[in-house]
């Protein structure tokens, strides 16, 4: 195909061509050039960052199995106070704490605590254990798991450590 003055882009003042004519043909070979490229290129960078992490540190970020809860008097008395985000309950029955595990011991469902029936609940197969976290009804093997809880000295506030499970009997009074 012929082409003609209003084709080319770089022309001189007296018509003549100085670098060359850019025609349709050259501006979809350029974008399908480009577009061949940039799909190279993201195809490139998912396979080197996400399939192979190859852009990520080798870390894997988990909170901390002991975590300052706060001070004793900020959890009212005769109180069951869930922690969603750490899955623990803090239990204060007068001058006596206990931190109880949120997870059920029969197939790890998150349990609820009843306040009009006083009692654990877990919503998926009825377990059900008393305040103090003994299990009493439904197929949960044993009670829910009591974690350490000490005073931090310096801060005065409470600690628990979910590396650390204690016997049921334990509480830690202030
Ligand atoms: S997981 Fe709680 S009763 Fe089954």
């Amino acid at each position: 195909m012929e082409t003609t003055d209003t084709d080319r882009c770089n022309t001189s003042e007296t018509g003549e061509n100085i670098w060359f004519t850019f025609t349709r043909r050259h501006f979809l070979s350029l974008a399908g050039w480009g577009l061949f490229f940039a799909a190279m290129g993201g195809y490139l960078v998912r396979f080197f960052w996400f399939k192979h992490g190859f852009f990520y540190p080798k870390v894997v970020f988990e909170l901390s199995p002991r975590f300052t809860v706060g001070e004793p008097k900020s959890f009212p008395e005769n109180s069951v106070t869930k922690l969603k985000s750490r899955m623990v309950f803090i239990v204060r029955d007068g001058d006596s704490f206990k931190a109880l595990s949120v997870v059920c011991t029969h197939l790890g469902c998150a349990v609820e605590f009843s306040k009009e029936k006083n009692i654990f609940e877990c919503p998926c197969h009825g377990s059900k254990y008393y305040r103090n976290g003994v299990n009493f009804a439904g197929p949960a093997p044993r009670p829910l798991a009591h974690f350490e809880m000490v005073i931090d000295p310096y801060s005065g506030r409470l600690v628990v450590d979910k590396s650390k499970t204690v016997s049921v009997e334990t509480e830690l009074v202030v």
